[in-house]
């Protein structure tokens, strides 16, 4: 029989195999102190899936090569890049001096880890320009609502409880509206200009004593720099307010400027954006946040802090926003991001932001003939694309993703920014080389020929997947999460 692993084959239990047997029971019949009492054993043998190594092995191999990765190829997601993941990140947080390190391990017992924290939090303080750190979030959005915490904490300890109002431009990535809902916080849009940067005219009449504060994304979510900071912090300051950086762009700035030089009085950090952490999947991720001098009581606890002797040690402030995690956030996802800190070294930090600027500004400029353009100029990290020039085919955004999935590249983040109707985000990352960039534009200039010359096969794309397209829709909405389910049905 011919196997097509091109469907996936999910039912391979078969009665009476194993894959493994366990070792047999030494304490048969002896005390055992740590025997489980009677009723909280299990009366009948466990439902699993009778199969043997062999099949559980080739299983997963062949499903984990329907996955896409950075390791698989170019992953130009915009907004929610994923990047390089080198393996000696993965070779230091595998240290078994680190993975077996209980929570609970008393400080005298976790110097380094503690010290691996500590000098984390301080290298994004000089990185970012502000006073102190906490690496506790898990992720960007709670990294954003930890900050907002922050903010609201700042206001109320002032005995300002009218300030209940925060300001995100219309251009903002989902989490910052959604952040300061959670947060309790009611959200004010403040609307764009043509030119993409926050419209300062219509920011002033939104200033006034009801406003906590103002969200800002920089570079922001369209790959374009906020010129206008300055004045915003001033007129922000000015009516009462704080200013939050949205640090997840943050590689773009990196080694050309810092939030606490712009103003910024708190903001988070994506680790997986600019210090080449993993975040497939949705997690486990990092979202540290960083405040300027006279918040750092506010970050919440445990505090990471040195005594005049070197030592390390666990500290809680009693004005503190309060607690947002267990422990002391994703280690793991920290050690790879400090790791990646020293890998680069200072000198070579300070080039993330001009190579991401570079590799990005190349693919715009390559593929501009083509793809429509809505907003001219230097770009920073990411650019947006409104569809193809030459509408009249009816080929969408969503017919060049899939199309490209052919090709063996990653989608692009489409249809975000809601600014335009067929936004096509493109990141290329500091990472990649010019090769893969050349390699990438041809792919996309091809897809666009395709659409004047046979509009059909891109519309009907892709036809190399396991699956092609799928009701995107009532997959998010009703998942089916069993393959038992389908089967029944
Ligand atoms: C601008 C912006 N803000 C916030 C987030 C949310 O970050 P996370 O996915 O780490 O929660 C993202 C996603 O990467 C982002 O692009």
């Amino acid at each position: 029989m011919i196997r097509n692993y091109d469907k996936l084959i999910f039912e391979l239990s078969k009665e009476g195999r194993e894959g493994y047997s366990l070792p047999k029971n030494e304490f048969k019949g002896l005390y055992c102190p740590c025997a489980l009492p009677a009723n909280l054993k299990c009366s009948s043998a466990p439902l699993l899936p009778q199969v043997t190594e062999f099949d559980v092995v080739r299983h997963y191999t062949n499903l984990s090569n329907k996955n896409f990765g950075v390791d698989t190829g170019f992953y130009p997601l915009g907004s929610c890049t994923m990047k390089y993941n080198p393996r000696i990140n993965e070779e230091i947080c595998s240290l078994p001096a680190f993975t077996s390190l209980h929570p609970e391990t008393p400080v005298q017992a976790s110097q380094g880890a503690l010290e691996v924290y500590y000098n984390l939090a301080a290298s994004l303080a000089e990185i970012s320009g502000l006073s102190a750190f906490t690496l506790n979030p898990y992720a960007g959005a709670h990294g954003e609502l930890t900050g907002l915490m922050i903010m609201r904490s700042y206001h109320e300890q002032r005995g300002d409880h009218k300030r209940t109002k925060v300001i995100v431009p219309d251009s903002a990535h989902g989490t910052n509206p959604a952040s300061a809902a959670v947060c309790g916080l009611q959200i004010v849009e403040v609307k764009s200009t043509a030119n993409g940067t926050v419209d300062v005219e219509d920011l002033k009449p939104l200033l006034d004593d009801t406003v906590a504060g103002i969200m800002m994304t920089n570079p922001n979510t369209l790959g374009i720099f906020e010129t206008e900071i300055p004045e915003i912090a001033h007129l922000v300051h000015e009516a009462g307010g704080l200013l939050y950086y949205d640090g997840a762009n943050l590689n773009a700035v990196l080694g050309k400027c810092r939030p606490g030089d712009m103003g910024f009085d708190i903001m988070h950090i994506n680790l997986h954006k600019t210090f080449s952490t993993p975040h497939g999947g949705g997690g486990p991720g990092d979202g540290p946040v960083g405040v300027r001098a006279g918040l750092e009581h506010l970050l919440p606890n445990p505090q990471v802090k040195k005594d005049d002797s070197g030592r390390f040690f666990i500290d809680t402030d009693e004005h503190s926003a309060g607690y947002v995690s267990n422990f002391l956030g994703n280690f793991g996802v920290l050690m790879r991001a400090y790791t990646y800190i020293l890998t680069l070294g200072r000198e070579n930090v300070k080039m993330v932001g001009p190579l991401a600027v570079l590799n990005a500004n190349y693919v715009k400029e390559s593929l501009k003939g083509e793809y429509l353009l809505p907003i001219e100029g230097v770009c920073k990290h990411e650019f947006v694309f409104d569809g193809l020039v030459d509408k009249s085919t009816g080929v969408t955004t969503l017919d060049i993703a899939k199309r490209l999935l052919d090709y063996g590249y990653h989608a692009p983040t489409i249809y975000f920014p809601l600014l335009f109707h067929q936004s096509i985000m493109i990141e290329p990352t500091e990472t990649e080389s010019k090769e893969t960039l050349d390699e990438f534009i041809a792919v996309m200039k091809t897809v666009a020929r395709e659409a004047i010359e046979n509009p059909d096969v891109v519309k009907n794309a892709p036809y190399s997947t396991p699956v092609r397209r799928l009701d995107e829709t009532t997959a998010a909405r009703s998942p089916k999460t069993t393959y038992k389910q389908l089967v029944a049905e």
